[in-house]
């Protein structure tokens, strides 16, 4: 993959030298010395945003001479959470830096590169669980997506076939999707990118609750986060 990659860009370096138009020759100049200058790899760089500020991101040219800009996680081996009602630390998916980022450039397409299968349910019961997330059409105005109070296995999940978009179930409408930022019943969120999942489903402190007849029963407040990467793909540059 990286040979033809260099090789396009020896290519594109070979074309300029010999054609006349000097104002695309030089954009593929400029883009090639990047390539040299980081080691001839895909990978980190300092770019400059909309706003003049530089990002060191991890950019990504692909064969079609698009340029993407990745943020995320990847190589995860511990997001392995399958019905658990453990409480965890944040899993943090993208940073402030990362946001001011994908905030700082135009964004022409976006992907969510991700294998982790989501899912948090409160049943009769509260489980102070959240993720923190932001549209894509405003990627910098986090706001919080609560579990909270939910009745008949209200649950959240990434729509099916999506990545990008969150969505509430729930056995009857007694559940409380549409509340606190879950969209209503069987619908979907707008596309979003999520910043942080926090999983405190048994944290009373912070108002768990999961009492019925037979007593305490967590389990109404599992969830499930597993997999290995999330990763957010932006594109900033088409094909020249
Ligand atoms: C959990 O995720 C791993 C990595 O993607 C996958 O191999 C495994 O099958 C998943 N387990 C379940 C129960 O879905």
């Amino acid at each position: 993959m990286l040979g033809f990659i260099l090789l396009l860009i020896v290519a594109q370096v070979v074309i300029c030298d010999s054609h006349t138009q000097e104002l695309a020759c030089r954009k593929y100049d400029i883009r090639a010395l990047d390539f040299w200058r980081n080691g001839g790899e895909i990978g980190y760089i300092n770019i400059r945003g909309n706003s003049g500020e530089y990002h060191h991101v991890f950019r990504e040219i692909n064969s079609a001479g698009e340029v993407w800009l990745h943020f995320g996680r990847q190589g995860q081996v511990d997001w392995n959470y399958i019905n658990s009602i453990s409480n965890l630390s944040p899993i943090i998916l993208l940073q402030q830096r990362h946001i001011d980022a994908i905030s700082d450039f135009h964004i022409l397409d976006y992907a969510i590169d991700t294998d982790v299968d989501f899912y948090l349910q409160a049943d009769d019961s509260i489980n102070p669980s959240l993720l923190k997330v932001s549209r894509i059409s405003d990627p910098a105005t986090m706001f919080e997506i609560k579990m909270d109070r939910g009745g008949n296995h209200a649950h959240l999940t990434f729509a099916p076939g999506y990545f990008d978009r969150i969505r509430c179930t729930g056995a009857s409408n007694s559940n409380t999707c549409g509340q606190l930022n879950k969209p209503p019943k069987d619908q979907n969120t707008d596309p979003i990118i999520i910043w942080e999942a926090n999983f405190r489903p048994t944290d009373t402190d912070l108002g768990a609750t999961a009492i019925n007849s037979n007593g305490v029963y967590w389990h109404r407040n599992k969830f499930t986060w597993n997999g290995t990467k999330y990763i957010v793909k932006i594109k900033i540059e088409d094909q020249k």
